[in-house]
């Protein structure tokens, strides 16, 4: 772990209609009692106003899943960093590998949506992290500071973000790498934030994602540089979500 609060957020992916509304409730409630962690829940866009009022009051916070560069436009189906803080969001989840890979989203383009949430006072969450084929091939580390090197706008100094070391091959899919893998990606991270940004690169967390659950969070939480997770699966259940937060 690292020294500052932990960041824990949960990403609900495409998952979650009104419904949901319940689980949002229990994991605000249960936060409460977990003073030395933050939290953040990224359900769709949808639900984000409805959220903002069930968790009223609480230490929870809300984000987006993504979000368009321009403020508004003649961008059909888009959300703006601006829409998305209007409805109540204060992170924003941005260039998560599912995203890279279904949209063809770039590091330019991230690092201009980057450059959105900023400017919008939305908290950024920068996804990064190697597929198998690269990690086999022993590319990881140069891959994964590729992308934080390009997708990090250069602004990025003077705000607040976080960057999550999502391996592609650990997304839903029950793997995870071993500690000391994590390690050294989160370590080769940290020193390119320092590189990218001198002094002001020591403050960002760095979370891991990648099939985090309440039996291997508390481990992976131990890393040196970890900063925190980013959750998919297992934050759809307040019960397993709350589980992970109190690992900490
Ligand atoms: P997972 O997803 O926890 O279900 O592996 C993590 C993510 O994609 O952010």
């Amino acid at each position: 772990m690292s020294s500052s609060a932990a960041f824990i957020v949960g990403n609900w992916k495409l998952n979650g209609t009104g419904q949901g509304l319940g689980q949002i409730r229990s994991i605000a409630e249960g936060v409460q009692d977990a003073p030395s962690v933050r939290v953040a829940i990224c359900p769709p866009a949808t639900l984000l106003s409805r959220a903002a009022q069930v968790i009223q009051g609480s230490k929870l916070s809300l984000g987006g899943q993504d979000c368009h560069p321009e403020i508004n436009g003649a961008f059909t189906g888009d959300i703006s960093a601006e829409m998305l803080a209007d409805a109540g969001a204060q992170v924003v989840i941005l260039g998560h590998s599912e995203r890279r890979a279904a949209y063809g989203e770039t590091n330019t383009l991230v690092a201009s949506k980057v450059s959105a949430a900023l400017r919008a006072g939305l908290e950024p969450i920068i996804c990064v992290g190697e597929s198998l084929t690269q990690r086999r091939s022993g590319e990881a580390l140069r891959v994964v500071v590729g992308q934080v090197v390009g997708s990090l706008p250069s602004e990025a100094a003077h705000h607040r973000f976080a960057v999550a070391y999502e391996p592609v091959w650990a997304i839903g899919t029950g793997l995870t790498p071993t500690l000391n893998e994590i390690e050294e990606v989160h370590l080769a991270i940290r020193s390119a934030l320092k590189d990218i940004f001198g002094p002001a690169g020591l403050r960002p967390p760095i979370l891991y994602g990648g099939s985090v659950k309440p039996d291997n969070a508390a481990e992976i939480l131990k890393g040196q540089e970890v900063g925190g997770a980013l959750v998919g699966g297992a934050s759809l259940k307040a019960e397993d979500f709350l589980a992970i937060v109190g690992a900490v």
